[in-house]
């Protein structure tokens, strides 16, 4: 009986993205459909930078602080449920862009098993849920759904087509129609304010910055060409910059920011005899992102 019950979690664990409508439950349920640690062996370097990237720690990306927390907790925002255990998918509406695969392969049990992790603060748990490749690369890699279809199960979309690709369980790459164009960043980089929420929410506003201030200026690259650009051949996963990397992202920024000042010195000659010296200081501070920094 023993046997056949850690055979079962054995199967239950092993099974694919949303195949036959399943949910996930728990954080482990959900963290093991959308665990990526088999891409590491083939896909080594794109393994390493994404797990210093911020999408490898999309709960805690900042010096590790849980900032979900006050969802969880009783009045302390408009989504807070009275005691933990009332906490759905919709008290916490900030899965949209940082967990986007609890919206699609979790149920109302995980949110519940979510709320009380947060409240026992419980990071090692929180941690096993990622932006991972299967988020990107599955989940996020079809937008028009109604003519293109849902992202299917056991398949992954790139850039091109594979017929055979060699992983246990992805074992066909379909090409995305959005992986190398903005938009596939702007799903969760934000437009604004989410209106279409109970009580909308903001956070990141980038993507709106990008097309109304950089492509309306006549801006012409996309997110992925400033910052996937390739390296030793494979777009880099990184996606700089990392915050807790300090010296890289002073580095990035130094290069991102410039500024000019010209000066020019003159004597006003205030009346006969009397000189005034005067400086006038021309200041002109520029940025070659392709948005407004900071933001968010
Ligand atoms: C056993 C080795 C192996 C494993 C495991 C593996 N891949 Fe691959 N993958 C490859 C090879 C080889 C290619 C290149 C195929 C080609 O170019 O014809 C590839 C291509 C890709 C591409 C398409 C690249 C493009 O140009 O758009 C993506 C995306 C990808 N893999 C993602 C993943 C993800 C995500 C995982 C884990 C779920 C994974 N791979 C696991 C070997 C592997
Ligand atoms: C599934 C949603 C999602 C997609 C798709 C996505 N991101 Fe992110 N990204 C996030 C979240 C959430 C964070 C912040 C995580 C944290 O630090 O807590 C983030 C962090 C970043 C950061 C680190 C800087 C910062 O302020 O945190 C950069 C740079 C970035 N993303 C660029 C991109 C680019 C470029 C693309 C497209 C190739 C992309 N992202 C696609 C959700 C996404
Ligand atoms: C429209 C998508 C979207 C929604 C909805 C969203 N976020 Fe974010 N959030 C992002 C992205 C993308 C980043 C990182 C890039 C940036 O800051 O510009 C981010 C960054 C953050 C950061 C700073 C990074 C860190 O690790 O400290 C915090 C805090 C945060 N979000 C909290 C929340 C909370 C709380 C909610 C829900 C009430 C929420 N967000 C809803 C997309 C979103
Ligand atoms: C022309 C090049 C360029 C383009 C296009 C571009 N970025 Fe950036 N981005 C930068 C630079 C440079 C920085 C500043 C680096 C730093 O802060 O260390 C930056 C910073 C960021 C940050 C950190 C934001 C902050 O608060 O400082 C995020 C997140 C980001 N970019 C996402 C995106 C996304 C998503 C897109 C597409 C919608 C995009 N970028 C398009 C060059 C670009
Ligand atoms: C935040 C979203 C995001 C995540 C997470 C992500 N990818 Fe990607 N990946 C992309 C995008 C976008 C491209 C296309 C870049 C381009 O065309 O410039 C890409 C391209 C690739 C390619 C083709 C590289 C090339 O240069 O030909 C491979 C292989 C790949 N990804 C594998 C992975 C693996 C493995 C993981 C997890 C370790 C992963 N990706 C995680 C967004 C993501």
């Amino acid at each position: 009986m023993k046997f056949l019950k850690s055979f079962l979690v054995v199967f239950l664990i092993m099974l694919p993205i949303s195949a036959f409508g399943e949910k996930a439950k728990t954080i482990e349920e959900l963290a093991a459909m959308y665990d990526s640690s088999s891409c590491k062996e083939c896909h080594a370097e794109i393994y390493a930078q994404w797990e210093q990237s911020h999408h490898a720690r999309s709960l805690m990306g900042v010096l590790g602080g849980l900032f979900m927390t006050p969802l969880a907790m009783k009045d302390k925002t408009p989504f807070s449920p009275d005691d933990p255990s009332k906490a759905t998918l919709d008290t916490f509406p900030c899965f949209k862009c940082h967990l986007p695969q609890a919206v699609v392969s979790a149920d109302d049990s995980f949110a519940v098993d979510f709320a009380n992790a947060l409240i026992a603060q419980d990071k090692e748990r929180l941690g096993q849920l990622r932006i991972t490749c299967i988020v990107c690369h599955n989940t996020k890699a079809i937008i028009h759904k109604r003519s293109e279809g849902y992202p299917e199960a056991n398949v992954l979309y790139g850039s091109k087509e594979v017929a055979a690709h060699e992983d246990a369980r992805f074992k066909k790459i379909k090409k995305s129609s959005i992986m190398d164009h903005a938009i596939m960043c702007g799903q969760c980089h934000g437009m604004g304010p989410n209106l279409e929420f109970e009580n909308p929410v903001q956070c990141a506003t980038l993507y709106g910055s990008y097309m109304h201030n950089y492509l309306s200026k006549g801006g012409q690259k996309s997110c992925q060409e400033c910052h996937m650009q390739k390296v030793d051949g494979f777009a880099d996963h990184l996606i700089a910059p990392n915050w807790n990397d300090l010296d890289a992202t002073k580095k990035l920024l130094q290069e991102a920011i410039s500024l000019d000042i010209d000066t020019v010195g003159y004597d006003w000659l205030l009346k006969s005899k009397d000189h005034k010296p005067m400086v006038v200081v021309n200041t002109r501070i520029n940025q070659n992102a392709g948005h407004r920094i900071p933001d968010g």
